[in-house]
């Protein structure tokens, strides 16, 4: 029998998936407050005025260091326009933060692969002063048509209703198109959404 972790590494070398996160886009939240992600993954923050997100360690909440990954203030995205998107390297806890003003010891904290979210929350209350300043790091700011082709090479590497959506523009495109190759992609890209499909039947047999 494999173990569940076996079987996880399997789905996710088929599964690299893109998760979003709304940044204060209704009030001082995170939406989703905790999401799961694996190796590979990509997290894009949509940043809404004034907030911006920074991590933390879990036992220094509310404080970006350097080896913390920081979206720079909401200023410094273009009004909206960007996003910030960070790659997910392991499953380790990740727990972020608005850096605005109170925001952090508000409330307004978040976590990928956490299992301990109230208890940080909870430490957040007493910080003096929250620390989020320098440069942007640990991620990028990109633009609508960068994140288009993020999730073009995510369903490349297939899976996610993101890509699942681009797998579906593709075979449209190549059946009004009369490119040869545009079909081969999209049969390319119909086998790989196969491939995916194949590992996750597998994987629901064995567990
Ligand atoms: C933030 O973290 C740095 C590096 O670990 C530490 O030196 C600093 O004291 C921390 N600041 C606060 C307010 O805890
Ligand atoms: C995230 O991964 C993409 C694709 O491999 C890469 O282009 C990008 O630079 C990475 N971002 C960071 C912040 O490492």
């Amino acid at each position: 029998m494999y173990s569940l972790a076996t079987i996880l590494t399997l789905a996710t070398i088929a599964l690299a998936a893109i998760h979003s996160v709304d940044v204060g886009e209704e009030g001082e939240t995170f939406n989703p407050q905790t999401l799961t992600a694996s190796p590979g993954d990509s997290v894009v923050f949509h940043l809404y005025s004034p907030h911006n997100v920074a991590s933390s360690a879990y036992s220094s909440p509310c404080n970006a260091t350097s080896s913390s990954f920081f979206s720079g203030p909401y200023s410094g995205t273009s009004n909206g326009a960007k996003k910030f998107v960070i790659n997910v390297t392991s499953t380790d806890p990740i727990y972020f933060f608005c850096g605005v003003q109170k925001h952090c010891q508000d409330g307004m904290v978040g976590g990928i692969n956490v299992d301990q979210l109230d208890q940080y929350k909870s430490a957040a209350k007493d910080v003096k002063k929250a620390e989020a300043s320098g440069d942007v790091r640990g991620g990028e700011l990109l633009g609508d048509s960068a994140l288009a082709s993020l999730s073009a090479s995510a369903s490349a590497s297939s899976s996610s209703t993101m890509s699942m959506t681009s797998a579906a523009t593709s075979s449209t495109a190549s059946t009004t198109g009369s490119s040869p190759k545009s079909t081969g992609a999209a049969v390319a890209q119909r086998e790989v959404s196969g491939f995916a499909a194949g590992v996750l039947a597998v994987a629901a047999y064995l567990v």
